[in-house]
């Protein structure tokens, strides 16, 4: 079994303060945070005291949990993916599809400004539980990958499936629902892209993965790694996912 890379949205659980006692505690286990490639999306706020405290680690990546769609400029209360100096960025995580209302072609506008400005992204696609007993996951899923840019030469994508009925409710999807969504997706990623930048993008599952749940799917072999929430910024749940793929 190949090992999963670890990739935290904290979302808006841990303040600075918070954030930095959680590094705090990673370094003090420095030993088990060093054997993983893990990722960490703090609160904008925190980026810079998260990126400090793991200065020591070259297997931790610091990211942004959403940018704005422009890339500087008059907007109030707003980050851009040039805001901070990070190595990857999340965009249409479905929080913000659905709490700000961000539809494919405002998504489209981030993801290529993070591809274009840091040469990395973590998109995030996925199906209500409405759409999924309708069965459109797969239709739904094919939409939101309609944006993906035609070039990915020189670039990290990362594609999260997160079935929006996973996220934050504990119910985690079965392993082989996640098999045959990372399928279809991966023959989509075939139809688009040609075998040498095909390794340039990496399928990651999120939602409610959780030290239950990590070992299990953690055989999947299309999937090469994890996007999760609440369990990553709880540092003992966190820890003890790592431990159990040690
Ligand atoms: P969850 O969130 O692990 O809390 O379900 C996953 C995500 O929203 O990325």
């Amino acid at each position: 079994m190949n090992k999963k890379i670890f990739a935290a949205n904290w979302k808006m659980y841990l303040n600075s303060n918070e954030s930095r006692e959680f590094m705090l505690k990673v370094n003090a286990n420095k030993d088990l945070f060093s054997e993983f490639d893990i990722m960490i999306f703090p609160s904008h706020t925190a980026i810079s005291i998260v990126q400090d405290l793991a200065k020591e680690f070259d297997n931790i990546k610091i990211g942004m949990q959403d940018c704005d769609v422009l890339t500087s400029g008059a907007v109030t209360g707003s980050n851009s993916i040039t805001s901070h100096k990070v190595d990857s960025c999340i965009v249409g995580h479905s929080e913000r599809r659905t709490i700000f209302n961000e539809n494919d072609e405002l998504i489209k506008k981030k993801l290529n400004n993070c591809l274009d400005k840091i040469g990395s992204a973590i998109l995030c696609v996925g199906e209500t539980l409405d759409e999924k007993e309708e069965k459109k996951t797969f239709e739904v899923i094919k939409k939101q990958l309609s944006i993906l840019p035609d070039q990915i030469r020189g670039k990290n994508l990362d594609i999260a499936y997160e079935p929006v009925w996973a996220i934050g409710t504990g119910l985690v999807a079965s392993k082989q629902y996640i098999e045959d969504v990372l399928s279809y997706i991966n023959n989509l990623i075939k139809e688009l892209y040609s075998v040498e930048d095909r390794p340039n993008i990496r399928l990651f599952y999120g939602g409610s993965v959780d030290e239950n749940s990590v070992e299990e799917l953690s055989s999947i072999a299309l999937l090469d790694g994890f996007l999760i929430g609440s369990a990553s910024a709880d540092f003992e749940k966190f820890k003890n996912m790592l431990n159990k793929m040690r």
